[in-house]
């Protein structure tokens, strides 16, 4: 039995729905996110074939399925988008990601959607350039919001000025298998840290984006994978945790760079 996705926020005509319950077996737990806005429908980072097949089952009892207005990839990785290609021959949803992957992401479809559907992969994908912007749902204006190296080189995070959610894709991801907000800080680091420590390219980045993130008005920020932070106290806890972080190539020396034996 599933778990019902977390209402994040609902106002009546804006909604922002979080499923965490949808990976079964040996992938990582993930977190998808559909946002509505009066009759428009965004899904943020659908995940692969994992994930497809029980995700599209939940949406279609909430929205009307083909009418899905974007997909938004924050990055490439296979956890996010690899069910490209259905999500393209099921619905009309037009996809945003980074202009760096809109060339790559076709690799991600068959060539039966071009020779047997007429859907050319490419024409539906609208390639944001590096500084992000603004995206029209209902009425409301997303935001495409640059988080460049973190981890990915061409990596957006979505900002919601109606609920005041940043969806941060990657960063500030736990690998736990709970969606539910953390409460206590420094216990939720060892869930946390190797994860950063490994995949973000350098304290340098997270000093940029947490100080971006600072002049924001966010009331929480919810990764890709597992516990969101919500309220003033635990975004700011992540704040001046990330910041401090070193990680990706602050690490690495000459012994990283070894033939191996
Ligand atoms: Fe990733
Ligand atoms: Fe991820």
């Amino acid at each position: 039995m599933r778990r019902e996705p977390h209402v994040l926020f609902d106002n009546g005509t804006h909604q922002c729905l979080l499923f965490d319950d949808l990976v079964r077996g040996e992938g990582v737990q993930t977190n998808q996110f559909l946002i509505t806005d009066h009759g428009q429908y965004l899904l943020l980072d659908p995940g692969g074939d994992l994930t497809y097949t029980p995700l599209s089952l939940e949406l279609a009892k909430r929205i009307p399925l083909q009418e899905l207005t974007y997909i938004f990839a924050s990055h490439q990785d296979p956890d996010i988008i690899s069910s490209l290609g259905k999500w393209l021959l099921h619905t009309k949803a037009k996809v945003l990601c980074s202009k760096l992957w809109a060339r790559f992401l076709p690799h991600l479809t068959a060539n039966y959607l071009a020779m047997s559907h007429g859907i050319s992969t490419f024409d539906r994908i609208i390639a944001l350039p590096d500084r992000g912007g603004s995206i029209p749902l209902g009425r409301c204006q997303l935001k495409a919001v640059p988080a460049h190296f973190l981890h990915s080189v061409g990596n957006f995070q979505l900002y919601d000025p109606v609920s005041r959610i940043l969806f941060s894709g990657d960063m500030g991801a736990s690998l736990v298998d709970d969606a539910t907000p953390v409460r206590d800080f420094a216990s939720h680091i060892p869930h946390m840290d190797a994860f950063h420590r490994r995949y973000m390219a350098s304290n340098k980045v997270c000093r940029l984006w947490a100080g971006m993130v600072r002049g924001m008005k966010v009331d929480m920020i919810v990764p890709q994978h597992g516990r969101p932070f919500v309220g003033k106290e635990m975004i700011d806890a992540f704040l001046d945790w990330v910041e401090r972080l070193e990680c990706g190539i602050d690490l690495l020396g000459p012994d990283d760079y070894q033939l191996p034996k």
